[in-house]
């Protein structure tokens, strides 16, 4: 049985190494993986496949940039080329990007099973394209695997049949238990001259946050602030740093002492500065999960989470524009101490690869 794995921005190459890491355990079944090329640049893209030990895409649809409706016709229309001449058996997306509903329409129309891997996950927040990316996905998806409790609900409560819905747990998760160690080897922190404990991960990209001028503005004030009482490293979306150049907000950043911008890192140098971080104040949706399964306290730049696990379970608070809870997390964040919190989050144990493969073998023999 042909699978193709689809895979076109940052966030899905680790997720999708997790079902590349256990194919072999599972003979009947061949991955094909095609990258849709939403992101290019080599940092972004490249290094991942480095670390994550991927291999070649199959093929590579090279969409890059645009505007919504424009990067999700190019991904349509380059992959239903691909499927009218090479068909699956079975189109696997991950996650919410544009890349995988505009893969997920494609199969479906072409009547050709559609698995989507992190799906049920809600921000309720349809001003977030990953929302709008999110649930059309899942209303075209036959298997639909999920990550936290929250996202059998959600399914369930949109209509989605029982027998199409499976808890798994989360492969973002497996490929971080796999690699933590090589990443720890690493020491990324010592290129800054700090220690474990000694620094604040940042990451930042989403439009509510950068696109706007004022709320980055203000975003740059409470990092002042922050880097009055800890270091921040602080690797630099490609998004971002164009708004910061555009509005000119990039030189009040450069400003701050004890501020590290650096370019984007790779996987395995982002997972050793998290690991080793005393706090992650981000707006991703991903580290909002590996901060929570590595224990270590996040604080979330929005005002909503579709992954509302990391909240009840893990070490995330979602700071909305609250700057006075901000202040507080950071102060007890730092009054605590660097031990690493113990966390343990149903099926975040390694395995979700393993039980996805697994249930479309057995489903789809
Ligand atoms: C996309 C995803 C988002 C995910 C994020 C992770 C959608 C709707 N958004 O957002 O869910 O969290 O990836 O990074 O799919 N650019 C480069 N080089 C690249 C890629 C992008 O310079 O390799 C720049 C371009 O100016 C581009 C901009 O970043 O226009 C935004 O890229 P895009 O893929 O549209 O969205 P992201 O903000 O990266």
């Amino acid at each position: 049985m042909i699978i193709d794995v689809i895979a076109g921005a940052r966030p899905n190459f680790m997720k999708v190494a997790a079902l590349f890491a256990v194919a072999d355990q599972f003979p009947n079944i061949e991955l094909r993986l095609i990258h849709t090329g939403q992101h290019y640049d080599a940092n972004m893209s490249d290094v991942f496949f480095s670390d994550l030990g991927l291999p070649k895409p199959i093929r590579h649809l090279d969409v890059g940039s645009g505007s919504h409706a424009i990067q999700t016709a190019e991904v349509m229309t380059r992959y239903e080329q691909w499927v009218m001449e090479n068909r699956p058996d079975l189109t696997l997306v991950v996650g919410d990007v544009n890349s995988t509903v505009a893969c997920a329409i494609v199969a479906s129309k072409l009547h050709i099973p559609v698995a989507h891997v992190e799906a049920g996950l809600r921000s309720f927040d349809r001003a977030m394209p990953e929302e709008i990316n999110r649930v059309l996905t899942d209303s075209i998806s036959d298997f639909l695997f999920v990550t936290e409790p929250s996202g059998m609900i959600n399914l369930a409560r949109e209509g989605r049949p029982a027998e199409a819905i499976h808890m798994v747990g989360h492969v973002m998760i497996d490929t971080l238990l796999r690699m933590r160690e090589k990443a720890a080897e690493l020491l990324v922190y010592q290129r800054y001259g700090k220690h474990p404990g000694e620094y604040a991960f940042m990451t930042m990209h989403r439009p509510s946050n950068v696109d706007d001028p004022t709320q980055l503005g203000t975003i740059i004030d409470q990092l002042a602030w922050l880097s009055q009482r800890i270091a921040i490293i602080f690797p630099v979306h490609p998004r971002t740093r164009n708004r910061l150049n555009e509005t000119g907000l990039m030189s009040r950043l450069e400003a701050l002492d004890n501020m590290y911008l650096i370019d984007p890192v790779g996987y395995l140098e982002a997972v050793c500065l998290v690991d080793s971080a005393r706090m992650v104040v981000t707006d991703s949706g991903g580290l909002q999960e590996e901060s929570s399964a590595l224990g270590v306290p996040c604080l979330t730049l929005r005002d909503s989470t579709e992954r509302p696990i990391t909240i009840t379970e893990g070490t995330n608070t979602l700071i909305a524009d609250d700057w006075d809870l901000f202040r507080q997390r950071v102060t007890a964040i730092l009054d605590e101490g660097s031990e690493h919190a113990t966390t343990a989050i149903p099926y975040w144990d390694g395995r979700a690869g393993e039980r996805i493969l697994r249930i479309l073998s057995e489903q789809l023999a």
